[in-house]
């Protein structure tokens, strides 16, 4: 007789779950308010949605996944969506992939990673969910590691659980997967038997029989519980060396002190197959912003490593209220520079995404001039040079999102304390705060500072020069024209280049 806890058991019908996914969708896209809605950045047509997912280059197609809940604008027991495009320019909306339907996903498909086998089909490892009580994390969590394949990349064939957790710890998720001199190795994020936040590796020939193989990192500090969507891969510095990237989304029990409590981040270290890895830097987070969480990289086929994070909204309550919530960041490329640190960038083909682009520069404002650039704009790149010894602006930058109401967000150099900030003190909706990116002493010093500023709908992504910090927050407008202003608070400004272009939609309205 079949054994009704096999975490394999089917408990849905998977099309029909997928079905009655694709018209939650439906209805709640249909009533969209579309004032924040993003352009250019990746969102469900309607839903909740969470980290990126199955990143991968696959049948000639660009693939993102992303944590779904087509139900609701909060979150809720997990689907993946999907989106494809050849060029990352023009994106496709493909049905949702995945909807709870065996025991062991019962309560959610989690987070995971999508790699492409010898027989030259997509699989997908992902974290089954299922609440011990069936309903909430009270009497703790069950997860495995589950696996599921594609022919085409878009439908997809549940093959179960492939890594069990037997010590039923708390949490234990988010499987990434790579290939290395012809051997697979998975590692997942847990909460250790004794409470500690753990990356813990296996290694498989055929994907579908595992062998644990070890701790690859356990956090130093006590307080870190958990380690989510952990990712691990080489990069090598222009000059050939090859060092290994520890990336996690590290969960605490008390407040990281770098502003958000749970923090996405990197260790730059050594690694060698079958060990522990060997941490040479300290923990940097990838994003100084409010709203990033959770990023997933791929390999790109001409080698880029390319990742996406999550717009976490989790306090944008007002983002709730037009039948979306949550976005992707933008693709990042994530190099490893001369000086052993690494520089994250938006991805080359953003670059093609630009359509009318006017040119400002060079400007010169007097103390306390505010300047108008644009009167309307819509979404929108912006980038600037800052002449650093010819300013003497205590702070100065630019106002988006201006909008009639008199609010804005404000994205300055900070000359007196050697910051880039984002500043949401004055914006119309959502969240308000303060947050900066402390310049390097060398930036300090440079001749110029470069700010490349991606304005969406209702979000705001900087990169200071060239990658070397960035900022991601969302950014409310109220209704009406959204201008652009250059501004220079108590001292001069000069601007030896300024250019705005406007960026065309990727297709996903
Ligand atoms: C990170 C995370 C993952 C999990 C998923 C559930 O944001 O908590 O650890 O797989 O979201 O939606």
């Amino acid at each position: 007789m079949h054994d009704p806890y096999d975490p394999n058991t089917t408990i849905a019908d998977h099309a029909h779950g997928i079905a009655r996914a694709e018209s939650a969708i439906t209805r709640l896209a249909a009533l969209r308010r579309d004032r924040w809605y993003p352009q250019f950045h990746i969102a469900s047509a309607g839903g909740w949605i969470n980290d990126p997912n199955g990143l991968s280059w696959f049948d000639g197609r660009w693939h993102v996944f992303y944590q779904l809940h087509p139900f609701s604008t909060s979150w809720g027991p997990m689907h993946w969506g999907h989106v494809s495009s050849a060029d990352m320019l023009s994106w496709h909306r493909e049905p949702t992939a995945f909807a709870p339907s065996i025991l062991a996903d019962r309560d959610g498909v989690y987070s995971g990673s999508a790699v492409t086998g010898d027989d030259g089909k997509l699989y997908v490892f992902y974290t089954g969910h299922r609440w011990a009580n069936g309903v909430d994390e009270a009497e703790g969590n069950l997860e495995v590691q589950c696996l599921a394949v594609s022919d085409d990349g878009i439908h997809f064939n549940k093959l179960g659980a492939v890594v069990d957790n037997p010590a039923r710890l708390f949490h234990f998720r988010d499987p990434k997967v790579w290939r290395q001199d012809g051997t697979w190795y998975m590692i997942v994020g847990r909460r250790s038997p004794d409470r500690r936040g753990e990356i813990v590796w296996y290694t498989s020939a055929n994907m579908l029989d595992w062998t644990y193989g070890g701790v690859l990192y356990r956090h130093p500090d006590p307080q870190v519980f958990m380690l989510e969507c952990p990712d691990f891969y080489p990069l090598a510095a222009p000059d050939g060396h090859v060092s290994w990237v520890l990336c996690y989304s590290a969960m605490s029990r008390r407040d990281s002190g770098l502003a958000n409590k749970n923090i996405a981040g990197y260790v730059i270290g050594t690694w060698r197959p079958g060990e522990a890895f060997c941490p040479r830097t300290a923990f940097r987070p990838w994003d100084e912003g409010p709203n990033f969480y959770a990023p997933q990289s791929m390999l790109a086929p001409d080698g880029r490593r390319l990742m996406y994070g999550w717009m976490s909204p989790l306090s944008s309550a007002s983002l709730k209220d037009d039948g979306w919530c949550g976005q992707l960041t933008l693709p990042r490329e994530i190099i490893l520079d001369v000086d052993g640190s690494i520089r994250c960038r938006p991805a080359a083909e953003l670059a093609s995404l630009r359509d009318t682009t006017h040119e400002f520069g060079p400007l010169e404002l007097a103390a306390n001039e505010q300047r108008e650039l644009l009167a309307d704009a819509g979404a929108l790149e912006i980038e600037l040079t800052v002449d650093l010894g010819r300013t003497s602006a205590e702070r100065a930058g630019i106002k988006v999102h201006a909008t009639p109401d008199g609010g804005f967000t404000y994205i300055a150099y900070d000359a007196q304390r050697g910051l880039v900030v984002v500043d949401r003190m004055a914006t119309s909706s959502g969240e308000h705060g303060y947050r900066a990116a402390r310049l390097d002493p060398d930036e300090l010093r440079a001749a110029t500072l470069e700010l490349r500023a991606f304005i969406d709908r209702g979000s705001v992504e900087v990169f200071v020069n060239g990658g070397r910090h960035a900022i991601s927050a969302y950014s409310l407008p109220a209704e009406g024209q959204r201008a652009v202003k250059l501004l220079a608070e108590n001292g001069a400004l000069s601007v030896p280049c300024a250019r705005t272009h406007r960026l065309r939609s990727i297709g996903l309205a």
